[in-house]
């Protein structure tokens, strides 16, 4: 703390602080403009010019930082009617009318103009005529209202380190604008949004401003897309969702939002094409295609009580017939803790089955059970925050970019303060533009790669011994077997040059807190399991878990699917993963329940089509899910649902799966309804009703209430408060959880008591399991490699602008940005083909074929392409594996060979 004096006041200020901050902690008005919290001070407005004794003219007060018994003076009558002077010339050049300007009334030059009482302007106005830039979506930028604050050049590049605009030309004819005045998109431009909330001006503004300049309200809850969990306000105007912001209280984003929470988390939420009335199926032809032309004679719109009625009548026979394990439910990653929690209870105890499965089958299922396997419990270990101050990050199977770009701010800034960042992926993605080192992996060969970098780090003693010793189990078996993988082994399985193995494993052992961080590119594949377990053996064997800034995090996708996860939306475990054919856990949920449940394990969602070819399935309940468009080798699916005597889809919209239902249910979305979403960092958070839902839907925790209580069973209370309640008392990890106590902000889990702070990282005394342990792990050979007839390896995945399909290809600005298919392919392996950018290529494996435009890009391997997974025009999992993990049946979706030709 030092000492200084602000118009006589004296004060104590933590160094280092600008004059400017210490003025406003202590309540201190000085005018600013260009200075924004969290931005580097640049001194451009002059507008916060002060008096400092013993310094000659006019110091800035944010590019001054106090010294110990510093004088300054912030309010003297000369200073006063000098920022006057100022703020008139920066008044002369911006536009002045105010009254049609869309950020009137909200406009912090306006703000400024009252403070100093400015009625007209002495200085000649400059006009500069400068065109709207307009034709790019979500913002438009005028900058003849530029007032050159410098804060959107700022935040994109100190915070979103974007870079995609910057200061260009000279003096009076100085403007923002791209590298070459190229589009936002070709400049690198993520579209987060960020400098259209900063700029204090009407320059940056969203194109539909007007509309929502005046909310009604404003609600705070939760993005409904990917894990990070973003904090959102939504701002609503006659019962529309007109905007979302970031919330800067937001524990997982702290203000920050990526495109589609920003821009694309609202606009479906009142789309025409919601579904609206419940619909049941007239054509008995499930595999007619329907369309706008034969949809009246392929489903019949019916009252909720014929709807209902219909499904509780075909329940009842058929659960009869064939008993309650002809009955399987999916439930859903897109749905709250509360639905899921009902949904696995519906399916238990009133259908009478464990047959519960949901989209986590598809994408983390190998987390839970590898980390499970190694530490005692699946999620990620540490918080978002942390990964900020590693000294290392190892990123693994993970586009964070596009994928998770929040998380991948952290990355940015992590790497900021001088963090080493690691990147392996098959693909060039934008996060491997900033590795110190990055391994271009043949896809599949992790384990040979990870198995390698532990040999070395044992070779060069850089294990933590004393970790091992007292912390873990099982070390010398596995130290044998990774010790055969050696860099030159590893560099002909995966391709990556040995040296580059050596580098990564030296890099990743000798920082003092290394984070690993991995999505898909680990799970998705014949060895998932094997792949999370090597990524644990890797942290274990440097001592890098259960400590701050460290540990083993794997980025989950679906905004809620840890939820359904810790949910029991699982065939082999109830809420808080306590196992279904444990007999004391079993007895605390029939107590609870008062129904007798069963103990065998339920299928998982691969068994489930299998058992339905076998004619073992004869009914299903699909909530929120859309399988024929998120599987893998969606053919076989389609035929699978094909023969069910029964299916019931709960939806949002008209889906391809619920194109083959029997009974369809509208459902509301997550802007209707209250309830909790737990993100990826095990952090349970609000989410609010903002608006009203359309009418005739219903939401999904009442639907199922409905269908229970028909079919005899008493689901009990449907409010989500009351729900979370008997969450609590049955789920160890959430009993601390309670809607009072969210209220004040999300809390991760383990929290076992009311008095709990909830848990930042995990395994810091003792892992969940006692002592981590070891598993020595093999590398295996892919399922299919290429050959003369199917010569690529094709790996599939996401991009910035779209969460599958269903809820994205609702806003407009999306598919402007990225609203068809395409193929990235290898320039050499463009060249061989004969094939140019936009050229269709029809792509096939030995299961089906698509036809796709192609996309030459020098950031994917020879040999290797990949096709994005969103697209209803080009549905890649047609051409996808039908192998799975052998431990959880995920599929292979990140490896599979395919042929290509030019069409
Ligand atoms: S939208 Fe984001 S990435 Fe694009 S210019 Fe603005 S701050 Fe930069
Ligand atoms: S566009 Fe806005 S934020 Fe950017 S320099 Fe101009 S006034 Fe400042
Ligand atoms: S990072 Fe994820 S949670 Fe955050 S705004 Fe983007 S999609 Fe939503
Ligand atoms: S706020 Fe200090 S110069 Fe602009």
């Amino acid at each position: 703390m030092i000492n200084i004096i602000i118009n006589s006041k004296n004060i104590q200020v933590e160094e280092p602080t600008t004059i400017l901050q210490a003025a406003k902690q202590n309540g201190i008005y000085i005018p600013s403009l260009c200075d924004y919290p969290g931005l580097s001070p640049f001194g451009a407005c002059r507008l916060c010019i002060v008096e400092v004794g013993g310094m000659k003219g006019f110091p800035t007060a944010c590019t001054t930082y106090v010294k110990e018994d510093m004088v300054v003076r912030t309010d003297t009558e000369q200073l006063q009617n000098l920022r006057r002077k100022v703020f008139e010339l920066i008044l002369a050049q911006h536009n002045k009318l105010c009254t049609t300007c869309v950020k009137n009334l909200r406009c912090e030059l306006q703000t400024l103009a009252t403070y100093f009482g400015v009625e007209k302007v002495t200085f000649a106005p400059i006009n500069k005529n400068l065109a709207v830039i307009s034709n790019e979506p979500f913002f438009n930028r005028d900058y003849n209202l530029c007032i050159l604050c410098g804060r959107c050049v700022r935040v994109c590049d100190e915070v979103e380190r974007t870079g995609a605009i910057d200061f260009s030309k000279r003096g009076i004819d100085t403007v923002v604008a791209t590298a070459f005045n190229r589009k936002l998109i070709d400049s690198g431009c993520e579209f987060c949004g960020a400098c259209v909330d900063i700029c204090p001006t009407g320059a940056l503004i969203e194109k539909d401003f007007k509309e929502c300049i005046f909310p009604d309200k404003t609600v705070v809850t939760i993005c409904p897309y990917c894990g990070v969990g973003c904090q959102i306000k939504l701002e609503i105007k006659n019962n529309k969702i007109m905007r979302a912001r970031p919330d800067i209280n937001g524990p997982a984003n702290k203000g920050h939002l990526c495109v589609k929470g920003r821009f694309g988390s609202f606009d479906f939420v009142s789309h025409p094409d919601r579904i609206k009335q419940p619909l049941i199926r007239i054509d008995p032809n499930r595999f007619i295609r329907v369309d706008d032309k034969n949809f009246d004679k392929v489903f019949r719109a019916v009252s909720w009580q014929e709807a209902l009625d219909l499904i509780a009548e075909r329940f009842r026979q058929i659960k009869e017939k064939y008993g309650p394990d002809a009955f399987a439910g999916i439930s859903s990653a897109r749905v709250t803790n509360e639905e899921n929690y009902i949904f696995q209870k519906f399916m238990r105890a009133a259908i009478g089955t464990n047959n519960i499965d949901h989209c986590a089958r598809l994408c983390h299922a190998p987390t839970v059970a590898g980390l499970g396997m190694s530490f005692g419990s699946g999620s990620m270990t540490n918080s978002i925050s942390e990964i900020g101050d590693a000294d290392c990050v190892f990123i693994i199977g993970s586009n964070t970019t596009e994928a998770h770009p929040v998380i991948a701010l952290e990355v940015k800034r992590a790497k900021a303060k001088g963090a080493k960042l690691i990147v392996v992926d098959p693909r060039h993605t934008r996060i491997a533009e900033s590795a110190d080192i990055y391994l271009q992996i043949k896809p599949g060969s992790d384990i040979a790669l990870l198995n390698a970098m532990m040999s070395v780090i044992i070779s060069s003693g850089l294990e933590d011994k004393t970790f091992i010793q007292s912390r873990t189990e099982g070390y010398q078996e596995f130290k044998e077997t990774v010790m055969q993988y050696t860099p030159s082994l590893a560099e002909e399985m995966t391709a990556v040059a040995q040296q580059k193995i050596i580098d990564a494993a030296l890099m990743y052992a000798k920082a003092d807190k290394s984070t690993i961080i991995y999505t898909l590119g680990i799970t998705e594949h014949i060895c998932g399991t094997e792949n999370v377990i090597s990524l644990a053996n890797l942290a274990m064997l440097c001592g890098k878990v259960g400590k701050e800034s460290c540990g083993v995090n794997p980025l989950r996708g679906q905004n809620n699917v840890q939820g359904s996860c810790d949910m029991g939306a699982l065939p082999d475990v109830y809420p808080g993963y306590q196992t279904v054919d444990n007999p004391s856990a079993r007895e605390k949920f029939e107590q609870a329940w008062k129904v007798k449940l069963s103990e065998k394990k339920g299928l998982m969602l691969l068994d489930m089509y299998e058992q339905i070819n076998q004619g073992n399935l004869k009914a299903m309940y699909i909530m929120g899910m859309d399988p024929l468009l998120t599987d893998a080798c969606v053919t076989g699916v389609r035929k699978a649902f094909g023969s069910l005597e029964f299916l019931v889809v709960q939806e949002i919209f008209f889906t391809e799966t619920a194109a083959l239902a029997d009974v369809i249910l509208p459902a509301t979305c997550f802007a209707e309804k209250d309830g909790t979403f737990t993100n990826t960092e095990r952090r349970i958070q609000r989410i609010n009703k903002a608006v009203l839902p359309p009418s005739g839907t219903m939401p999904d925790i009442e639907i199922m209430a409905e269908v229970s209580k028909r079919i005899g069973y008493d689901l009990g209370s449907v409010l989500p408060e009351d729900i979370m309640q008997e969450i609590a008392s049955l789920t160890p990890i959430y009993a601390g959880i309670s809607y009072s106590r969210l209220e004040k902000g999300g809390i991760q889990w383990p929290c076992p008591s009311q008095d709990h702070p909830g848990t930042k990282y995990l395994h810091g005394e003792k892992f969940t399991r006692g002592l981590g342990k070891f598993h020595p792990i093999k590398h295996s050979a892919l399922a299919e490699d290429i050959d003369n007839d199917f010569p690529f390896l094709l790996t599939t995945g996401r991009n910035l602008y779209h969460y599958h399909i269903t809820m994205t290809a609702k806003t407009k600005g999306l598919n402007e940005l990225a609203g068809s298919p395409y193929i990235e392919i290898n320039p050499n392996d463009a060249l061989k083909y004969g094939i140019k950018d936009h050229d269709l290529i029809y792509v096939y494996s030995r299961r089906g074929a698509i036809t796709v435009p192609a996309k030459i890009v020098d950031t994917i391997k020879e040999g290797v392409v990949f096709i994005p997974l969103h697209y209803v025009q080009a549905p890649v999992n047609v051409i996808t594996s039908d192998a799975f993990d052998r431990y959880t049946k995920t599929p292979a979706f990140k490896v599979c060979a395919v042929g290509i030709k030019k069409v």
